[in-house]
């Protein structure tokens, strides 16, 4: 089972390759634009969700930075999600529909950046393998159930009982170790 960071990682680079494939399109390709964004909301939602379950409230109770680098991402996460379901409402061949495109795919590459060069090595000098490996099981089990399509009036926060669930005695354990 790989860790945590891998298996996001690994969806980052699923998401770019059809980004790469969407920029690719002409004009004229409109049902693989609608297939390519079809793909890309569900791999986006998915991630997203997984996130916000597991890796966003470990990184929470972890510093007053790491904190505030994941609600930044979050509302980040909000903002691609709203992009989302309104291109669900949208057709491929209304005007609004490709830049609105290539907005996403901007806001997605900067959120990836800046995940994959702060939060995601701020986690990973805080957690040891095994915390990464738990955190890991516990984002690959969520991902079997969360939805697959964007609900960005939906909370993007679980409940405190729920991230206890899933995460607490990692989280307890980097609280004892950092002190807190
Ligand atoms: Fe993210």
């Amino acid at each position: 089972m790989p860790d945590a960071i891998t298996t996001l990682k690994d969806d980052h680079q699923r998401v770019e390759k059809l980004f790469k494939e969407y920029e690719d399109t002409t004009d004229r390709a409109i049902k693989t634009r609608q297939r390519l964004v079809d793909e890309i909301t569900e791999l986006l939602s998915v991630h997203a969700e997984i996130e916000e379950l597991v890796l966003y409230p470990a990184a929470r109770a972890l510093s007053d930075d790491a904190d505030a680098t994941a609600l930044e991402r979050l509302e980040e996460h909000h903002l691609v999600k709203v992009v989302l379901a309104e291109l669900q409402k949208l057709d491929p061949e209304d005007e609004r529909f490709h830049p609105k495109v290539q907005v996403l795919i901007e806001n997605v590459r900067h959120h990836v950046e800046e995940e994959e060069t702060e939060l995601f090595p701020e986690l990973r000098a805080a957690f040891g393998r095994n915390d990464m490996k738990e955190l890991g099981e516990a984002m690959e089990k969520a991902r079997s159930w969360v939805p697959t399509r964007p609900h960005p009036g939906a909370p993007d926060e679980p409940p405190a009982n729920a991230v206890l669930g899933l995460v607490t005695g990692l989280v307890d354990r980097v609280r004892s170790r950092v002190g807190v």
